[in-house]
Formats: C-alpha cells, sequence, structure tokens
C-alpha cells in the first residue's frame, strides 16, 4: 500500500493529470506523453527510482489478487507444467502462482530494465524482452493488467504472439482484466476511475465491454472464451485457439 500511495503522490504522476483537459480538448497523445515528452514504459527505463516504485505498487496489487484467482478459478492450472506471465512486472504474480501450485515452472516476461531489477525466486526465470516482437514458449500464457495499457490493434498483436507461444496441446491465454457491464452496476464507479487512469498515462488504453473482449480474441485467432468473474474488479478469461 505504501508503495501505491508514493507512486500516486509522485511528482512525474502528479503532474500528468495537469494534462489530461488538453488531451480530451486535442485527442493528441496521452496527457502522461504531452507532459514528460515521451510514452510511461520509455520514461520509468530512464527512472530507475520511479520504474522500482511502480513494479512495487504492481506487485502490492498482484498480493491481493493473486489469492482471489487462486479462490474464484479452481483448476485454473489444472494440467499445466509451465506459464509464461506476458508484462510480469517484477514477478510477484508468479511468485505467488508457483507457491500455491508446486508442480508449475514460470516465466516471468518483461521489459530488459524490468525484469533486471526483479527478485531472484525459485522455479521462476525471468526473461527481457518486447512482447510486440515474441514471447518465451510455454504450455500457457498469463497476463494481467496489461492489456487494458493499449489499443486494439496493439492488443491483437501481442494476443497473436501469446498464441504463437502457447503449446500445441495444452494451449490457453489467461487474461486477468476488467469487463466492463455496458449498463452502470455496482462497479461503474471504479472502472470509470480506471478509465481516467488509462486516459492519462496511455496512448490507447481502455477498460473493454464483453462485446470489446469478444472482438479482440476473435481477431487475434481465438475461436472459444471463458469469462469468471472474480472477488476484485478483474475477471479471468480464458481463450482457446
Ligand atoms: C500495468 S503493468 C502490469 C504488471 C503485472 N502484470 C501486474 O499485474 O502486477 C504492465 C506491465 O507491462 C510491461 N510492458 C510494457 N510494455 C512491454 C513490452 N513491450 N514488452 C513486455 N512488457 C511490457 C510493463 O513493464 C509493466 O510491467
Amino acid at each position: 500500500m505504501a508503495s501505491f500511495l508514493l507512486l500516486q503522490s509522485s511528482p512525474a504522476l502528479l503532474a500528468t493529470w495537469h494534462g489530461l483537459s488538453a488531451r480530451v480538448l486535442t485527442n493528441g497523445p496521452s496527457a502522461f506523453e504531452t507532459t514528460h515528452g515521451k510514452d510511461i514504459w520509455s520514461y520509468v527505463e530512464t527512472n530507475p527510482a520511479l520504474s522500482k516504485l511502480f513494479n512495487e505498487s504492481m506487485a502490492c496489487d498482484a498480493r491481493r489478487v493473486v489469492p482471489e484467482i487462486i479462490n474464484g478459478c479452481p483448476g485454473l492450472l489444472d494440467g499445466l507444467d509451465s506459464l509464461v506471465d506476458v508484462g510480469g512486472g517484477n514477478g510477484t504474480t508468479m511468485r505467488l502462482l508457483v507457491k500455491a501450485c508446486d508442480w508449475i515452472r514460470d516465466i516471468n516476461f518483461d521489459l530488459p530494465h524490468v525484469v533486471s531489477d526483479a527478485p531472484a525466486c525459485v522455479r521462476v526465470e525471468h526473461v527481457g524482452g518486447d512482447m510486440f516482437d515474441s514471447v518465451p514458449n510455454a504450455d500457457a500464457a498469463f497476463l494481467m493488467w496489461v492489456l487494458h495499457d493499449w489499443g486494439d490493434d496493439e492488443c491483437i498483436r501481442i494476443l497473436k504472439n501469446c498464441r504463437e507461444a502457447i503449446s500445441k496441446d495444452k494451449r490457453k491465454v489467461i487474461i486477468v482484466e476488467a469487463v466492463v457491464e455496458e449498463k452502470e452496476d455496482k462497479l461503474g464507479h471504479v472502472r470509470l476511475m480506471l478509465d481516467m487512469v488509462m486516459m492519462a498515462f496511455t496512448n490507447n488504453g481502455k477498460q473493454r465491454t464483453s462485446k470489446e473482449w469478444a472482438h479482440l480474441l476473435r481477431e487475434a485467432g481465438f475461436s472459444r472464451y471463458t469469462v469468471t468473474q472474480i472477488k476484485s474488479v478483474k475477471s479471468v478469461i480464458e481463450a482457446y485457439p
């Protein structure tokens, strides 16, 4: 929680909010890019202290959500020997999943500067790279809070790379993200807040409705999928080629 508060109150993030109205009025790049001259991922690469704070605050969220995934989706990882977490940050999610499912070997995949700072963990291999180029091979791929940072064309490219990376017989991509209801529901205010964050910090990111998820998955070559609502604002989507 402390890292999350420190991140949200850091000068770089606070300054970004002042650029939000310009973004809305001009429909230009993100408020972050207008304020800092580069996108958030390039910016944190050259600001190690902010990068660490960002990864720690993501880890703080992962510590809360992973038990909800394990309880809400029993059997999610059954039959899998390996998993690649795409955009896995400092590897906290994989560390927790390996602890709960001790038969699994994990790859934590993220940008090189992120994994170079990730703590070592038994049965978790950190691999640096770019998910827009390719994704390391594993039985299944896992993406949490990654696709909402990107527009549809970018998501389709990432999902196609995940589809290429997963093994022929086990083959599934697990996506942990919000599935927004088209009608207002009790989580509407949380989702509005998340959309504001996407608008401020990413160029094309957004929360998606079930119709929008169906479009992305179809365009990326997945033939069927299931959605399981868990306790948090996120749902677990299991997509099969
Ligand atoms: C919102 S964070 C989610 C982190 C983690 N999945 C979680 O939920 O705690 C998005 C992650 O995507 C990573 N990322 C951004 N661009 C990437 C790229 N081109 N290739 C691989 N990872 C990337 C970022 O470094 C960051 O760790």
